[in-house]
């Protein structure tokens, strides 16, 4: 599947990791995400070098992620660091060892670096619920391609039909702008919708003056990261990760101030279901739009309305391509099969000995 390259993604909340090496599919491959010594999160190809076990039924033992089916073990580096079998003297074949993607942990979620350019500054988070805000976490798995998601969050022209009995009442089915401005990692949209009362749209310079005037509606920051403004106190985040072509997993973060705990916690539960709700609504429709990814589209036509999911539509055709697992910053040097000794470089070199015949007659 075809994602944005070169960039930090959002992939697990850090809560979700804990000391036990688990198995989650991302981009459309299983990984191993496994804690090394320091506690520090890594991402790895769910697939041993060695014959292909699932790394994530293995353990963690001295900072090491064990193999479940030779005990194998490899370094946060990626490094195979002891082959039982070739004892502790024993040499360790070159590219006997697992892709290891970049991951930083901020702002309560593990960010891995995807692309062959090495990584460069921090993954991108609002500055504007970074602190100050209470927050509570739900992740929900849904049927639908992140393209289509994320495009959805920024439609402005959707509310009056899919949130019809909840945000969307009230028929403002007129969509003045929005008023959009590029910031250099994402985009900023103030959005104005009205009843339809016979009278023509308000000219953007228009809108641009009213927009300075407050926080825009809603944020989006490459590659998935989306803040939905809705007072001083209240604010939604949602983080998109692709799991494959077909499924996103949503993370979205209740963000406000009520700080008496009881209290804090009952609204925090009160605004994860209302989410739930609309994002339910959501789904209900945009499970069902074709093509699933929406760059495999050429027949969308597109409305004024939908300034936003023009500029992020142009933004990930220029920067999404296909994710290779095996293809990271860190290449993977050629796999040599393990010879007699240990040192062979031929993945053919040992064959076990016959015994008996071979013919099958
Ligand atoms: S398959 Fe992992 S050590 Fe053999
Ligand atoms: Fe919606």
């Amino acid at each position: 599947m075809k994602i944005p390259q070169n960039i930090w993604h959002p992939v697990l909340l850090s809560r979700e990791l804990k000391r036990k090496p688990l198995k989650f599919q991302r981009f459309g491959s299983d990984f191993v995400f496994w804690r090394d010594k320091h506690g520090s999160p890594q991402m790895f190809p769910d697939r041993c070098p060695h014959l292909g076990a699932s790394l994530s039924q293995g353990s963690v033992s001295n900072g090491n992620l064990v193999c479940p089916f030779h005990g194998f073990e490899f370094s946060a580096s990626g490094d195979c660091q002891h082959i039982p079998a070739n004892g502790t003297l024993g040499k360790i074949p070159a590219g006997m060892n697992c892709v290891r993607f970049e991951c930083i942990e901020s702002a309560g979620f593990i960010w891995a670096w995807v692309g062959e350019k090495p990584s460069t500054g921090a993954p991108a988070y609002f500055s504007e619920i970074a602190d100050g805000f209470q927050i509570a976490d739900m992740a929900i798995d849904a049927r639908v391609n992140y393209s289509r998601a994320i495009e959805n969050q920024l439609d402005a022209a959707h509310l009056p039909f899919v949130h019809k009995s909840t945000i969307g009442s009230g028929g403002k089915s007129f969509v003045d702008g929005p008023y959009i401005e590029s910031v250099h990692n994402g985009l900023n949209s103030w959005v104005f919708n009205r009843v339809d009362s016979n009278e023509p749209h308000q000219p953007i310079s228009e809108l641009q003056k009213l927009s300075h005037q407050r926080p825009p509606s809603l944020q989006l920051r490459y590659p998935a990261q989306w803040l939905l403004n809705i007072s001083d106190h209240l604010k939604n985040f949602i983080a998109f990760v692709p799991v494959n072509e077909n499924t996103t997993r949503f993370y979205l973060r209740t963000c406000h101030k009520v700080k008496l705990p009881i209290a804090s916690y009952l609204y925090g539960l009160l605004l994860q279901l209302m989410n739930k709700i609309i994002l339910q609504q959501d789904l209900n429709v945009i499970s069902h739009v074709k093509p699933c990814f929406s760059l495999d589209s050429s027949s969308d036509r597109f409305i004024g309305a939908d300034r936003a999911i023009v500029i992020y539509r142009r933004w990930l055709a220029s920067n999404a391509a296909d994710f290779n697992p095996d293809s990271t910053t860190r290449q993977m040097t050629k796999i040599a099969a393990v010879s007699a000794d240990g040192s062979s470089s031929d993945p053919l070199a040992f064959q076990p000995p016959a015994t008996g015949r071979q013919d099958g007659n």
